[in-house]
């Protein structure tokens, strides 16, 4: 069962608009939990913008399911993740002022960077999950890197879907499928929504997880949280 890791960074954005807690991004993030989510994801920036560090410690006794911590591994970051040791960390290439994940990971260029910082992650029993594109070379240096993990860049299927949803879901199956034949496990994010996820699921089954903020949040505007995420949930079971 692929799971869903609800990634709650808009919650904080809009919490921070205001200065004060509402929302409240601890419980909203039970809330996530309580409503069937399978993990709760953050991605604190330097600037916290909008997961803040003492958030994100803040969240780690509190969560009963998967917790996901997303960020470049600049030594900060490093520094909040040995401290938190959160179940998964999801590396990403980003420079700081970067409105959000736009690329994967260039796996070749930076192996020995990230063969240490995934050594070193590995070694405080937290697992590892390299954002990648759908680049079957990218996939084999991330398995030869040591990551237990890789997260497909969706933004290119999402993009491509309601105009041919064949052609943008191809080098996704096949980079999934490469993942597989490596021993990685799989995680997918970036641009998922209720009308392209069921035919991604349906196309690469084998999934672990998807990783959602933009469009659940969006989508819990309209229809509440608890059914947006049952919405989700049942995405995941066709
Ligand atoms: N995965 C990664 C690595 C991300 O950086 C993001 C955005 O923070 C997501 C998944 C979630 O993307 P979206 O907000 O478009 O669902």
């Amino acid at each position: 069962m692929t799971q869903l890791s609800v990634n709650i960074n808009k919650i904080a954005t809009l919490r921070n608009a205001r200065g004060g807690n509402v929302p409240d991004v601890q419980k909203v993030a039970l809330d996530c939990e309580r409503f069937g989510a399978d993990g709760i994801t953050v991605h604190p920036r330097p600037d916290e913008r909008h997961i803040r560090r003492s958030d994100v410690v803040a969240l780690r006794p509190l969560l009963h399911t998967e917790f996901n911590i997303e960020g470049y591994p600049a030594p900060e970051f490093i520094r909040l993740v040995l401290q938190v040791k959160p179940h998964q960390v999801t590396l990403v290439p980003d420079t700081p002022d970067q409105i959000t994940s736009n690329a994967g990971w260039d796996v070749k260029t930076h192996f020995n960077f990230l063969s240490e910082v995934l050594e070193t992650l590995r070694k405080a029993g937290i697992r590892t999950s390299l954002f990648v594109e759908a680049n079957t070379e990218m996939i084999h240096y991330a398995a030869k890197a040591g990551a237990d993990r890789v997260e497909l860049y969706t933004e290119p299927y999402a993009a491509l879907f309601p105009e041919n949803p064949q052609k943008a879901v191809a080098p996704f199956v096949e980079a999934a499928t490469a993942a597989r034949r490596e021993g990685l496990g799989l995680n997918a994010g970036h641009d998922l929504n209720l009308d392209n996820l069921p035919y991604l699921h349906q196309h690469i089954p084998w999934l672990d997880e998807v990783s959602i903020g933009h469009a659940l949040i969006c989508d819990a505007l309209y229809r509440g949280l608890e059914s947006t995420i049952h919405a989700y949930k049942n995405s995941l079971r066709s």
